[in-house]
């Protein structure tokens, strides 16, 4: 039977490399994660999304999967692993994986066999085409990666080339083989039957391309029309959802790049049976403070607007509150800029006006402490996607590189990898070792004892947050009502369930500003849940809010 729990879950992401390294190799584990299982629980996560911790020669950091019934080495045993899932259930969290099925790794046994000769069994596990051109020298068509470059990778041994939508050693499964989807279901078996709750399907929505593999016009990824809920996309999830996700008490959630707000309920909606959820990314990609190579200020209003859609999805359909992932920036210098003195505050305020819509939220780690972006010298990067546009503009385009410092500056996903930062030591409580990639130095002033110890602190202000949603109904599945949709500064909306009314109120901004109460508000008691500021006033009115001044209140109830 499917409770369908995650609407009302908080999950909380990890990413294992570098969330807690218990063996002084500099590289995140399975114990260490194990040794933090304690301080899950008291923040008061419901789940965690464990980013790829399969056999994988970490060209993507295990996003190319070479194994996926095997841990990689670096993390542990199946023992641990084992250990691990006891311990999360032991504390009521449930355990949600990666599930990378889009392409292998090209170090996976299946893309061995595949390439080794054209009528190998396995040949049809990935997409193989003969090059265009006189000598077949050109590659099949224009599309290109999600990693710079062409899509497709010649290979000498058969002389055909196969399609890789991300890395070179990321081949792209064909999926119109049903003995592929087969594959991928009974991996989702395998692993619900070690105890895992549900999976995080890894850009899930381009498993499907379009017959003949057209070449394309759109920028400035070509090809992404063809590949981006694909022709037999919602045949495939059905398919996956009936061979394994509805056999379980389990929840998924897709990653679903390309896909709007209009599209979503087809994904998602409860009746299609097909993914329960889905990360859609146009409120972090287009009311970025980044427009192309140029820092800009978050455009609030449009922000506003697009998450107010989601929020307007049907009741069957479950948003996912995000601003932070192991892809993006983090949400302190993306969202807010200059918060100077006041990142404490800043935190809460974007905490408040994210965690109190509808959905389920995600905290990635670090970001309950307040973790900031760190400043990267050019060898200092390690994700491949940074590594590859520094290689690019060295070799194409010199006299670029200093934009496209600028942009991995504000945008590299590097910033969300740096390791946790648990305490002030040379470490950062991360590991007694070398750490695989660099610690940020501001580690010193921003760590979890730190926070923990403040009871001022972002850490102690998410324990509560999430004390109060957990079982509120009014959170769960109140309507809400955006206020001021056009204001500049205040992000402010309503949630209602009968008379039940929550008002929740954000200053975004560095500055003071001015706020109304919304008339639905006005002539009724009101008692305070959470703010930003200690002494925020206890009850809503007409106000002059301080700089990221954020507050919730409860209407229709006295303090
Ligand atoms: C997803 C992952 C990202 C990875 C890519 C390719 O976008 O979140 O980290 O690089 O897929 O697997």
């Amino acid at each position: 039977m499917r409770t369908r729990w995650y609407k009302d879950a908080v999950v909380y992401q990890i990413y294992p490399r570098s969330f807690c390294d218990s063996d002084g190799d500099g590289i995140g584990d399975l114990r260490g994660i194990i040794s933090k299982l304690d301080y899950l629980q008291e923040l008061g996560v419901d789940a965690v999304w464990l980013s790829p911790i399969y056999a994988s020669p970490n060209e993507d950091n295990g996003y190319d999967i070479s194994d996926y019934r095997s841990i990689m080495p670096e993390f542990g045993t199946m023992d641990d692993f084992k250990e691990m899932v006891a311990g999360l259930h032991a504390r009521g969290i449930r355990l949600i994986m990666d599930l990378v099925a889009n392409h292998t790794s090209d170090e996976h046994e299946w893309f061995r066999q595949s390439r080794s000769s054209v009528d190998n069994p396995y040949r049809d596990y990935y997409i193989w085409r003969k090059g265009k051109g006189k000598n077949g020298k050109r590659p099949p068509n224009n599309w290109t990666s999600n990693f710079l470059g062409p899509a497709w990778e010649y290979d000498a041994q058969t002389q055909e080339y196969y399609l890789h939508l991300f890395a070179r050693k990321q081949p792209d499964l064909n999926w119109d083989n049903p003995k592929v989807r087969r594959e991928i279901a009974d991996i989702c078996n395998y692993w619900f039957e070690l105890g895992v709750d549900g999976f995080r399907c890894d850009v899930i929505t381009y498993v499907s391309k379009t017959p003949g593999l057209p070449d394309a016009c759109d920028v400035p990824l070509r090809g992404l029309k063809y590949y981006a809920i694909g022709p037999n996309y919602h045949a495939y999830m059905h398919e996956l959802y009936l061979n394994s996700w509805s056999k379980y008490d389990s929840m998924t959630v897709g990653e679903a790049a390309g896909v709007s707000c209009d599209d979503a309920p087809s994904c998602i909606d409860e009746t299609r049976e097909e993914l329960d959820s889905i990360f859609g990314f146009e409120h972090v990609n287009f009311c970025d403070r980044f427009c192309m190579v140029i820092p800009r200020k978050l455009n609030l209003p449009k922000f506003k607007r697009v998450l107010a859609r989601w929020q307007a999805m049907p009741k069957t359909c479950q948003p996912t509150l995000f601003l932070e992932n192991h892809d993006q920036s983090r949400s302190l210098p993306r969202f807010v800029g200059d918060y100077g003195a006041l990142r404490k505050e800043a935190a809460k305020s974007l905490a408040i006006s994210m965690m109190f819509q509808r959905g389920t939220p995600y905290i990635y780690q670090g970001q309950e402490i307040g973790m900031t972006n760190c400043a990267f010298g050019d060898d200092e990067y390690r994700d491949i996607m940074s590594i590859n546009a520094l290689k690019a503009v060295t070799k194409y385009a010199p006299l670029c590189k200093g934009i496209v410092r600028n942009v991995l500056a504000h945008a590299a996903r590097d910033h969300a990898r740096t390791p946790m930062q648990w305490n002030a030591s040379h470490g950062a409580g991360f590991t007694d070792g070398a750490p695989w990639m660099k610690i940020n130095p501001n580690h010193t002033e921003i760590h979890v004892e730190e926070s923990m110890r403040d009871p001022d602190g972002i850490f102690g202000f998410y324990r509560d947050l999430l004390r109060y949603r957990k079982g509120n109904d009014l959170v769960i599945e109140g309507d809400f009502v955006l206020e001021y949709p056009k204001d500049k500064r205040l992000f402010v909306y309503r949630r209602t369930l009968g008379a039940r009314q929550l008002l929740v109120i954000a200053n975004y901004t560095n500055r003071k500003v001015k706020f109304r109460l919304p008339a639905a508000c006005v002539d009724q008691p009101s008692a305070l849940v959470l703010s930003s500021y200690r002494d925020t006033a206890p009850t809503a009115g007409d106000c002059v809010l301080r700089p990221y001044e954020a507050a919730v209140y409860e209407i229709g109830k006295s303090t």
